[in-house]
């Protein structure tokens, strides 16, 4: 069969292979983007599964925009009048994205090191991504406003709260001067969520989005304070491009299942749903520390991490050696992390000196088993130092 180009050019994710790998025995995994499993709020939707049966409407056709109640509640927790799209987790809705505003050989910029979702995305689209390079108070602003001033940006791809991979999130300074940027050069700005609500320390702050709403699209995903399996999560933004995309959502797939958003909107308007985030907020604190301490402990001047205030991830620099190669040896100690070059784009130079640990889907006992998994993948290079 011959394949379209943009198809034969997409890279099999590496995450992907190193997930199938993470299933194996006695394997700990600190690969994915996974919530805790013993922290799914199953017992919240519980009622709601038991009595799907008695409410065969939930069966029929819907909506493309999505299942009403839903939509009421996410509009009752808006702080804008943009409308909202549900979609098949926020994964779709930068699909959609992609397929309402932008063609092959445009430009859109985003933060190095990428979620690798939305490179995939864009690469699939024939998409040119401009790497901004950032810190840890967020995107550099002169880069970033001199891609803009060269005219030829479609949009701006954000993750200002609990970044994937680094784990950053943008100071309010940075939030205010980006949304005046894209306003001042009519640039989009697509802010994706997923993590915002699991502040674990520190205050939260203002989206970037409640700066600039006229020209932003605001992806949530259910994913990480709900049940990634359901695929629900949704995109707000103005009524012209929602309208837009829902007219390709449509036709891409009718509509997201129904069942699955009527146990989100149970979730969402659960009264104890306030507590389950309460929950999963200490949960991942634990683990972070346990995780942070073991690192400290084990690996001292080997590596090095900025602390984090949420999220599910730590961006782990090795002072030396290469991450691609220790993320091999560790699979061999039965440790699977995700070495940074999985963050940037094939043709990009590469990203050699770091590390992503996920620390919300490991029980926080393990940790230490964990980094010492890690200090022994790293041992050759203790030895050359
Ligand atoms: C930054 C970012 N955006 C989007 C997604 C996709 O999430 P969803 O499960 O809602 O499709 C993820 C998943 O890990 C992510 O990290």
């Amino acid at each position: 069969m011959k394949f379209a180009r943009n198809a034969q050019s997409l890279d099999a994710s590496y995450i992907r292979e190193i997930l199938s790998a993470a299933n194996q025995p006695e394997m700990i995994s600190m690969a994915g983007g996974l919530p805790a499993s013993s922290l799914l709020p199953v017992e919240l939707v519980r009622a709601t599964c038991e009595s799907l049966a008695d409410n065969s409407h939930l069966f029929q056709y819907g909506n493309s925009q999505g299942f009403g109640p839903l939509l009421d509640t996410l509009q009752r927790s808006s702080k804008t009048q943009n409308p909202w799209l549900i979609c098949n987790g926020s994964q779709q809705a930068l699909d959609l994205i992609a397929r309402a505003l932008l063609e092959p050989g445009d430009q859109v910029i985003a933060e190095m090191p990428a979620y690798l979702g939305a490179l995939q995305v864009f690469q699939l689209s024939g998409i040119k991504v401009c790497p901004l390079m950032s810190s840890t108070s967020g995107p550099d602003l002169d880069q970033l406003e001199s891609y803009l001033k060269g005219g030829n940006i479609k949009l701006f791809y954000s993750v200002p709260d609990f970044h994937n991979p680094t784990g950053r999130v943008w100071s309010t300074e940075t939030r205010i001067a980006v949304a005046k940027l894209c306003r001042h050069y009519g640039v989009t700005l697509v802010e994706d969520a997923p993590y915002r609500e699991l502040r674990f320390a520190g205050e939260q702050l203002d989206t970037v989005s409640e700066h600039c709403p006229e020209l932003s699209i605001s992806l949530k995903s259910f994913s990480k304070i709900g049940f990634p399996g359901l695929r629900v999560g949704a995109m707000s933004g103005p009524a012209d491009f929602i309208a837009v995309a829902e007219r390709i959502k449509q036709a891409t797939d009718l509509h997201t299942g129904i069942p699955q958003q009527a146990m989100i909107e149970a979730l969402l308007n659960h009264p104890e749903f306030s507590e389950h985030l309460t929950r999963l907020r200490q949960g991942y604190q634990s683990r972070y520390q346990h995780l942070s301490d073991a690192l400290q402990q084990q690996l001292g001047d080997l590596v090095q991490f900025d602390t984090v205030e949420g999220g599910m991830f730590v961006w782990l620099t090795l002072t030396q050696g290469n991450s691609s190669d220790v993320a091999a040896r560790a699979l061999q100690h039965k440790l699977a992390v995700v070495p940074g070059a999985a963050f940037y784009p094939a043709d990009m130079a590469l990203e050699n000196s770091a590390l992503r640990l996920n620390f919300s889907n490991t029980e926080p006992a393990l940790f230490p088993e964990a980094v010492n998994r890690l200090a022994q993948a790293l041992q050759p290079m203790a030895l050359t130092a």
